[in-house]
This record gives C-alpha cells, structure tokens and sequence, in this order.
C-alpha cells in the first residue's frame, strides 16, 4: 500500500529517535512491499525559532492531509522561560486539539528481560500489561479562563478543569471498546472525592458501564492508584482518566517497563488518523549524544502501522522484532548498556527479516 507519512521530529532527542524510526520503516516497508512517503515539518521550539509559533498553519495542515503523524518531542532549555509568551509545549497541544485527538493510548508493558532494569522487585512485576486511556483534549490543559495577571501589586494565575459529559464519555466508551479484547477491567481513574469535575466522570463512567456489563469497572482515586501502581500493577487492565491524570501517571508506569524511552503511544479521534508519539520528552540532559532510546518512537510506529494504516501483520512483526532485540541484548544507556540511539534501531532491523 501506499501511505503519507508526517514526521514531526520536533526538539531535542525527538530528532534522533524519529530519524531511526523511520529507517525502520523503511524496512518495514521494503519487506512487505509497501511505499511509504514521508515530508517532515516543524513543531516545537525549531517551529518557534523558524516561525515564531509553534505550531504553523502549514505544519497543521500537512497533517491534516496526511495518513498518519509521528512525532518525536517538544520543548527544552531555551524555550524554558516563564515569561516567554510562545512555548513549544502549545504547539504539541494546538496539533492534539486541532485534529480532534481526544484520546491517548498508552500501553505499559513489560520485557521479561528488562524486569531487572526497573527498580522495582521482580515479583510486583509478573503480568504486567496495562493500557492507559489518557483523555487528551479537555481538563486542565484547556479549560478556561486560564490567565496569569498582577492586580494591586499581587500576582496571580488561574488554570480551569473543565469536563463536558461529552467529552468523558467518548474517551471511556473507547476504553470499555478496548478493555473488552483484553482482560475486560476498566479502572476510572478520578478525584471524585475533592473536585467536582470528578466527580461528573464518574457519574458519567457509571453510565457508560452500565451499557457494557461484560466488562468490569472500578472507581479509583488518583492518589492512591499512584501507590497501587507501584505495589500492585498486575491487578490493572484499562485505565481510563482525565488528562493531566493520565500525564503523570503513565511517567510513574513507565518505571515498571524499565525505561521511560520504552513507551509509546497513539493519541486518537474518531477517524483513523492518528499522531503517534513516544511518551518521553525531548530529553535535554542526554539530547544530541545519540544515547537516546528509539524504542518508545519504534513501538509508536507500530501502533501507527496497525491503527492509522490497518497493517496489523506488519506492526506485529515490528513489535516482535523489538522484542527479539531486547532478548538478544540489546541495551541502550538507559538500560544499562552500550548501544547507540542508531545501533539500537540497527538491532530491531536486524530481526525484522528473521
Ligand atoms: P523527559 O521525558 O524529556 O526526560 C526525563 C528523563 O528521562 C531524562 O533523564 C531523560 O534523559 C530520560 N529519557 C527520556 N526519554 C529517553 C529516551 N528515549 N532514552 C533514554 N532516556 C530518556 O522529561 P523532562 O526532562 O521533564 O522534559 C524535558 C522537555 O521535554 C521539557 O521541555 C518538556 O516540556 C518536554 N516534554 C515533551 C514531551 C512531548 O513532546 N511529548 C513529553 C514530555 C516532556
Ligand atoms: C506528554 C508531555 C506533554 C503533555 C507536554 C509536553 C505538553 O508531557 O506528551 O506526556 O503533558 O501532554
Ligand atoms: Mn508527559
């Protein structure tokens, strides 16, 4: 087949990640006969540099136009000033708003070769796989009003968490439509027990539920799923939460797979193009070294291949090539090993064919 690709390579290691990444698919494509056509453009803070926005018209409608968006990060140093009046982190949130992206999957699994690789006792780890639904275009990244002001010499600023039931309810619908091919639990993750808008998401995750009774749903709060992840991860399947929930808590599961450069993810809407993304950021502390890991970039592009361009065959023999790298001993830095962001990406081609 043929499909249109947008890279987003973005700040930092996003560079050297989507750079490998795609190489990768290059190969992908090269084994099953597919043509893969890719234009790259600016987001972030090279968008802010060239442009002085992070998010051009011409980016956002190139990926409008496109098949599918992989992204590698956004933001650094430079761009990290309080004051300064553009971001690049807005221009990660503009492309998620702008193509109706509500919902954020982000699997959490683990590498039974990498079990040493996490902090965490081997034990807590057996039969981890978990799915977070990170609602991803509503709560308090967009709610309004949102400002920062000075009245009478005192400063002041204002963030909004706002949730229609409209909103709760498709990204839970999606999460009960996955749970039901997986283990059939879904964990509603909220603070319902403080904030009103929490206590909306699940009245509206109850009724949801009630219309798939096959599948199981707890109600949890988001401080003590904080702690249940780390004591008893195995015991989730699904879990579904509001935006910022869902941005801190797939950081903290990410320590269960061992490397926060493992996890990928695929923000979606109701059609099937997608942006597809690790869920690491820029990486500033290891950035231009080649020591990032492309992995979390690969597996992304695996969730592009089956669910933007419906090549199930082909994501599954990726996600088995990584596989087999990782078992064979392939280790970058941040598991303990000597592997280059390139020499990484050359071991999972390596086990495509095979
Ligand atoms: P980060 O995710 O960039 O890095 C956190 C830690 O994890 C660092 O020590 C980093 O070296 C390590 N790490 C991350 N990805 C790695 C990889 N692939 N391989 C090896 N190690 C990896 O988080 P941060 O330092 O808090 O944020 C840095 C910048 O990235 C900020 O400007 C932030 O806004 C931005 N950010 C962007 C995205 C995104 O574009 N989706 C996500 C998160 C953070
Ligand atoms: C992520 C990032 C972003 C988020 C930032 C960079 C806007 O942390 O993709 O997880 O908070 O959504
Ligand atoms: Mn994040």
């Amino acid at each position: 087949m043929k499909a249109n690709i947008v890279l987003l390579p973005g700040d930092g290691i996003g560079v050297e990640v989507v750079a490998e990444t795609r190489a990768t698919l290059d190969a992908v494509a090269a084994q099953f006969g597919h043509s893969f056509s890719y234009s790259e453009h600016l987001i972030g803070g090279c968008a802010i540099d060239a442009t002085g926005t992070a998010l051009t018209q011409e980016t956002l409608d190139a990926c409008r136009a496109a098949d599918a968006v992989l992204l590698g990060a956004v933001g650094g140093p430079k761009w990290d000033n309080p004051s300064a009046s553009v971001r690049p982190e807005q221009g990660l949130l503009a492309l998620r708003q702008g193509l109706g992206l509500y919902a954020n999957l982000r699997p959490i699994r683990l590498f039974p070769e990498l079990i040493q690789a996490s902090p965490l006792k081997a034990e807590r780890l057996a039969d981890v796989d978990i799915l977070v639904v990170r609602e991803l275009t509503g709560g308090l990244y967009f709610g309004k009003p949102r400002l920062r002001e000075e009245v009478n010499g005192r400063r002041r600023a204002v963030d909004t968490l706002e949730y229609t039931d409209e909103e709760i309810q498709r990204v839970v619908e999606l999460a009960f439509r996955l749970a039901a091919s997986r283990r059939r639990l879904v964990t509603s993750v909220d603070k319902a027990n403080v904030l009103e808008s929490s206590r909306l998401w699940r009245t509206v995750a109850t009724e949801v539920a009630a219309r798939h009774p096959e599948i199981r749903i707890e109600h949890q709060l988001v401080d003590s799923c904080a702690m249940r992840l780390i004591t008893s991860a195995a015991a989730f399947d699904v879990i579904v939460t509001e935006n910022m929930f869902g941005d801190i808590l797939t950081d903290e599961a990410a320590v269960l797979a061992g490397s926060l450069g493992l996890c990928p993810s695929a923000s979606l809407g109701d059609g099937t193009r997608g942006v597809y993304e690790p869920i690491h950021g820029s990486a500033p502390d290891i950035a231009g070294k080649g020591l990032a890991n492309p992995i979390g970039t690969i597996l992304s592009a695996a969730m592009l291949l089956r669910h933007s361009l419906r090549l199930d065959k082909e994501a599954a023999v990726l996600e088995r090539a990584v596989a087999q790298a990782i078992a064979g001993g392939a280790r970058t830095a941040d598991l303990g090993g000597k592997l280059s962001t390139q020499g990484m990406g050359e071991a999972v081609r390596a086990k495509l064919a095979g």
